[in-house]
């Protein structure tokens, strides 16, 4: 499984990668607005901390102004995904982006069939917000397995790309269902590692150490 981070912050996600888990990056608006840095200046320092995909988002709604902006964040460095939203004008972005080879995460996505529609136009990833499927009352975990179901069914190229994970099963139900690659905030990413035994045993093999002699 392809773990990401869900951050535009160049701190946290430098933390994350020299621990050597995280595969890529996916950023939003909303992340890259709460560093209050240029998009520009944030992509670029997220290229030069990370070899892998790199979710950049259009701005645009239509479909001539997603593709236009796609081509531009694309042209900035090899491992750009251009990052569009699960709307008609992005559908067909998607299809003639992906004709040029340019890599897409489709974003916003809630349902099964908006999740099909994006696979039939080339998307290289799909991004199910089951987070915020969770916080109306729905099932976001559902939502990942109707996903992985269909596109394993058909053998559709699209990966799986779980997003809006909130807590560690989330991350650990989506694994063992075959998402493809789940993208996690930074406090997450430290909430896999924490467990209070590890803590309470090596406090004491710490404290034990102590009084071995020599
Ligand atoms: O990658 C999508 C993610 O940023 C949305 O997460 O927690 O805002 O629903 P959240």
């Amino acid at each position: 499984m392809k773990i990401f981070i869900d951050s535009a912050d160049i701190g946290e996600i430098r933390e994350a990668a020299e621990m050597g888990v995280i595969d890529g990056v996916t950023t939003n608006p909303s992340l890259v607005a709460k560093t209050g840095r240029k998009f520009e200046e944030v992509l670029q320092d997220i290229c030069d901390v990370v070899d892998g995909p790199i979710s950049a988002e259009v701005i645009a709604t239509d479909a001539e102004g997603i593709v236009a902006e796609g081509k531009k964040l694309a042209a900035m460095h090899p491992n750009i995904v251009v990052k569009v939203p699960l709307i008609a004008d992005g559908i067909k972005a998607v299809r003639a982006l992906s004709q040029e080879g340019i890599k897409t995460n489709v974003t916003l996505c809630f349902s099964a069939p908006q999740g099909l529609l994006a696979a039939k136009a080339g998307a290289t990833y799909i991004s199910p917000f089951l987070g915020r499927v969770d916080d109306i009352g729905g099932d976001g975990l559902e939502l990942v397995a109707q996903l992985v179901t269909i596109y394993g069914n058909y053998d559709f190229d699209t990966e799986v790309l779980a997003a809006s994970i909130r807590h560690p099963v989330h991350l650990v139900r989506c694994a063992e269902m075959g998402a493809d690659v789940a993208t996690i905030p930074h406090k997450v990413i430290l909430q896999l590692l924490k467990h209070p035994l590890t803590d309470i045993g090596l406090e004491r093999f710490l404290e034990d150490a102590k009084k071995i002699p020599g």
